[in-house]
C-alpha cells in the first residue's frame, strides 16, 4: 500500500497500567514511531513505563492528562486507563485534535459512547482517525478464519459460537475491574471483543439479545472497603443478527483448566470452521453426501510482529491505524464499532437482570 505521509508519528500514551505497558512495549519496536509523553497518576505504574522506554531521551511523564496534553507534542493519544474514565478522558483528547487509540470498552454505557459519536460528527479536525481497542480481530487464527469465510468456504454462514474459558479477572491498580460501576459489568468490559468478532464474523448488525449468567464463584471472599465485587463470572448470550445468523457467547471466568483460552466456531450451510486461539489451530470441516471431512492448518504469527500479550494483536493494530492515519483513511475500528460492541453487552446484562428477550434498539435510545 503506498504510504501518503512517511512522517514519524509521536505518541502520548494515558495510563501506564498493563495495557498501556503493552502498547509502550509494541511502539518501541516500530523504527517510524516516537513516544513522546506518558501520563498516570499511579507512581509505580509511570515508573514501569519509565523502565520499558529504558529511560529513552525526550519521553515527558504527567500525573494529569490534561497537563500532558497542553504540553506535549503527539500526533496520537493512546487512552489505556480503567473503563469508567474512558469517557471524560476522550471528551478532552477529542478536543485537541489529535488521533487517538482508545481501548476497549469504548465507554462504559451506550449513553456515554453515543455522545463521543455526537461530538466526533461536529469536529471540524480533518482526516482524524479514533481507533477502538477491539484487537481480537486480528489475532492470526481470528483473521484467517474470517477470511476463509469472506472466500466462501464454509458457504452462507449461519451460526458463531464463541467460547472464552479462561481464568478469572486479574488484579488492577486500585481494583476499579472488581465492580460493574467502573467496568461496564463483566458482558461490557471483557466481552464487547467477542461481540464485536461475532458482528464481523456474521457479517451483518445485532437486533436482539438474550443470557443467562452470574457470579458464582469468583472474587466472592474478597472485600474492598466493606464491599464484595459484584462482577458476573459466568454466562451464556445469544445474539441474532439481521441476516438471520445467530451467535452465542460461552463466558466462564473460573475455566483455567482448559487448553484454549477462545474457541470460535462458525458453520455455514457447506461447512465449519473453528478457531482454538491458544493452539493457533484454524479446523476448516467441509460437508459432503452427509458426510464430514476436515482439516487443521496450524497458524503462524508473522516474523515482524511482536507476540506481546495478545498473540501479536495489538501490534498489528498499531500498524493498522498508523496506515489509517499515513493514508487518510477512516478506522477500521472505529466508534461505531466500538459503540455496538457495548450495546451488545449492556442488552446482555438487561436481558439478565429483567430475564426477557432485549432488542438493541432499546439499548441504543
Ligand atoms: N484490548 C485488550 O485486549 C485489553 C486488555 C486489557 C485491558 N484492556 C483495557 O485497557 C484499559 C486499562 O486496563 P489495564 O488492564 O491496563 O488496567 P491497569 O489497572 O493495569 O492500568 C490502568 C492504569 O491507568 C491509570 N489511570 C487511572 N486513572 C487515570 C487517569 N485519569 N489518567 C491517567 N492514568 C490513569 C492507573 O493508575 C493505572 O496505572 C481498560 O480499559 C481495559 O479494559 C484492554
Amino acid at each position: 500500500m503506498p504510504i501518503a505521509d512517511a512522517r514519524v508519528l509521536k505518541y502520548a500514551i494515558i495510563g501506564s497500567g498493563m495495557m498501556g505497558l503493552e502498547h509502550i512495549r509494541n511502539l518501541v519496536e516500530m523504527p517510524e514511531v516516537q513516544i513522546v509523553a506518558v501520563c498516570d497518576p499511579h507512581t509505580p505504574s509511570l515508573e514501569k513505563a519509565r523502565r520499558a522506554l529504558n529511560r529513552m531521551e525526550g519521553v515527558r511523564y504527567f500525573a494529569n492528562h490534561v497537563e500532558m496534553l497542553n504540553h506535549c507534542q503527539a500526533d496520537v493519544v493512546v487512552i489505556a486507563t480503567p473503563n469508567h474514565t474512558h469517557f471524560h478522558i476522550a471528551k478532552d483528547v477529542l478536543k485537541s485534535g489529535k488521533h487517538i487509540l482508545i481501548e476497549k470498552p469504548l465507554c462504559i454505557t451506550v449513553a456515554e459512547c453515543l455522545e463521543l459519536e455526537q461530538i466526533e460528527a461536529a469536529t471540524t479536525v480533518e482526516d482524524r482517525v479514533v481507533w477502538v481497542g477491539l484487537e481480537y480481530r486480528y489475532m492470526a487464527p481470528t483473521a484467517r478464519v474470517k477470511q476463509e469465510i469472506d472466500k466462501g468456504t464454509i458457504g452462507n454462514v449461519q451460526m458463531v459460537s464463541i467460547r472464552e474459558h479462561r481464568y478469572p479477572f486479574l488484579e488492577k491498580v486500585d481494583d476499579w475491574n472488581r465492580f460493574n460501576a467502573n467496568t461496564g459489568g463483566t458482558l461490557v468490559e471483557k466481552c464487547c471483543h467477542f461481540f464485536d468478532l461475532m458482528c464481523i464474523l456474521a457479517n451483518s448488525s445485532p437486533v436482539s439479545v438474550m443470557a443467562s449468567g452470574s457470579q458464582d464463584v469468583n472474587h466472592l471472599s474478597e472485600n474492598y472497603g466493606g464491599r464484595t465485587p459484584d462482577i458476573l463470572d459466568n454466562a451464556y448470550v445469544i445474539v441474532n443478527f439481521e441476516n438471520g445468523v445467530r451467535g452465542m457467547l460461552d463466558l466462564c471466568m473460573f475455566a483455567e483448566a482448559s487448553k484454549n483460552e477462545q474457541e470460535i466456531c462458525v458453520v455455514g450451510d457447506k461447512g465449519k470452521i473453528e478457531a482454538m486461539i491458544s493452539e493457533s489451530i484454524v479446523r476448516i470441516g467441509k460437508r459432503k453426501n452427509g458426510y464430514g471431512t476436515f482439516q487443521d492448518f496450524p497458524i503462524e504469527l508473522e516474523e515482524d510482529v511482536v507476540q506481546g500479550f495478545h498473540h501479536g494483536a495489538s501490534f498489528k493494530e498499531h500498524r493498522f491505524m498508523q496506515a489509517a492515519i499515513r493514508n487518510r483513511q477512516k478506522a477500521e475500528v472505529g466508534l461505531r464499532e466500538g459503540l455496538i460492541s457495548v450495546a451488545i453487552g449492556q442488552a446482555a446484562h438487561l436481558s439478565i437482570e429483567q430475564s426477557r428477550l432485549v432488542l438493541i434498539s432499546e439499548v441504543l435510545e
